[in-house]
């Protein structure tokens, strides 16, 4: 039988799970699992380049994981595991720390946004360094394909220049990983500033639909989303706010935009909007549900995540034997 081309990627386990974590990363998970070897991660590591609150944190690890399956992962086709309880990543993610140069990380935008926003001088070196943890998440599996949303492109990039010097310097190794992005989905907007990437750690809850919003909020808070001056429902440049929505109809309903588009010539906004609450809270509806459910069971959930962590190793373990032995540590 063909091997399957093997898929990596992860979620932070902080803040609020949202749509376009779901539309960017999840949705296409759950499509193309059936194609590929996947290894889906819940990277606490990456999440503690910012402070969390300890107890928060664990049960946000919970959530992810319960999420991931709502969302329609199945456990017997994805490895579903914890970052950390694979002890490998950290270690692949020093070797590959004196591969990496500091002036690739000084040029990574995400740092360098995060950084202005809380200070540079007081942001943790984790969170400089996080990028090449990434890269040793996904070269430790010798992924083929990486799904991930726009903003993870650039990191993406870095992962693929660390695994052709290692190549280059210490013979092959790696996989040059693929990014896998997809045209819509892959840049959800806040909805009250659509110049503004919806994000997790937004302190403005009207700006990002949790994936966990109860049904009426999610309604609400597309009711009050930012529109654009005119009145046409049209994708273009000048209408950043409708072209937002429209983005988001269309990767909640796997249409194309174009499709979107012409069901609404002629309509105004409100109508628009009105469709779109519903479109948006009656496809997270089940997985929110579910994802409730699945929490009333949290010794089960660990239960599947220990597993996921013992079958991940079986693969990440020898790879690290073998990076140490390019190295010179054998
Ligand atoms: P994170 O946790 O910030 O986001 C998880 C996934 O959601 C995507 N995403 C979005 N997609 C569309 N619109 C948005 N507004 C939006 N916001 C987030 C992200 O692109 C990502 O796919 N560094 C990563 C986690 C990570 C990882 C990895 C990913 C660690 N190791 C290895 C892939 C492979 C991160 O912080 O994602």
């Amino acid at each position: 039988m063909e091997q399957k081309r093997r898929v990596f990627s992860g979620i932070q386990p902080s803040g609020n799970l949202h749509l376009g974590n779901y539309l960017g990363a999840i949705n296409n998970w759950v499509r193309m699992q059936e194609e590929y070897d996947n290894y889906f991660c819940i990277v606490d590591l990456h999440a503690l380049t910012v402070p969390q609150e300890p107890e928060e944190l664990s049960r946000k690890v919970r959530e992810v994981a319960a999420v991931y399956l709502a969302s329609g992962l199945d456990p017997e086709r994805c490895v579903i595991f914890r970052q950390s309880r694979v002890s490998e990543h950290a270690e692949l993610s020093w070797l590959l720390n004196c591969v990496a140069r500091y002036g690739e990380l000084s040029r990574m935008t995400q740092f360098k946004d995060k950084a202005q926003k809380g200070g540079a001088e007081v942001a943790s070196a984790g969170l400089f360094d996080y990028p090449v943890l990434m890269a040793a998440d996904i070269l430790l599996y010798n992924a083929h394909a990486v799904p991930v949303g726009e903003d993870q492109r650039q990191h993406l990039e870095l992962t693929r220049t660390i695994a052709r010097r290692f190549n280059h310097d210490y013979g092959e190794t790696f996989v040059v990983p693929e990014p896998m992005i997809l045209t819509t989905g892959a840049r959800v907007m806040s909805l009250d500033e659509p110049k503004e990437k919806m994000s997790k750690s937004s302190p403005r809850p009207g700006s990002y639909i949790s994936i966990l919003d109860e049904p009426d909020k999610v309604r609400k808070k597309i009711r009050r989303a930012k529109t654009d001056s005119g009145s046409e429902i049209i994708a273009t440049e000048d209408k950043p706010a409708i072209a937002n929505l429209l983005g988001v109809y269309a990767g909640m309903t796997g249409e194309k935009i174009p499709e979107v588009e012409r069901r609404y010539e002629g309509k105004g906004y409100g109508d628009f909007k009105k469709d779109l609450g519903e479109v948006v809270a009656e496809g997270l509806a089940p997985i929110r549900e579910r994802t409730l459910e699945l929490l009333d069971d949290p010794a089960e959930l660990d239960r599947l995540l220990d597993a996921g962590a013992e079958k991940a190793r079986e693969v990440a373990h020898p790879n690290l034997l073998r990076t140490w032995e390019r190295m010179g540590l054998g």
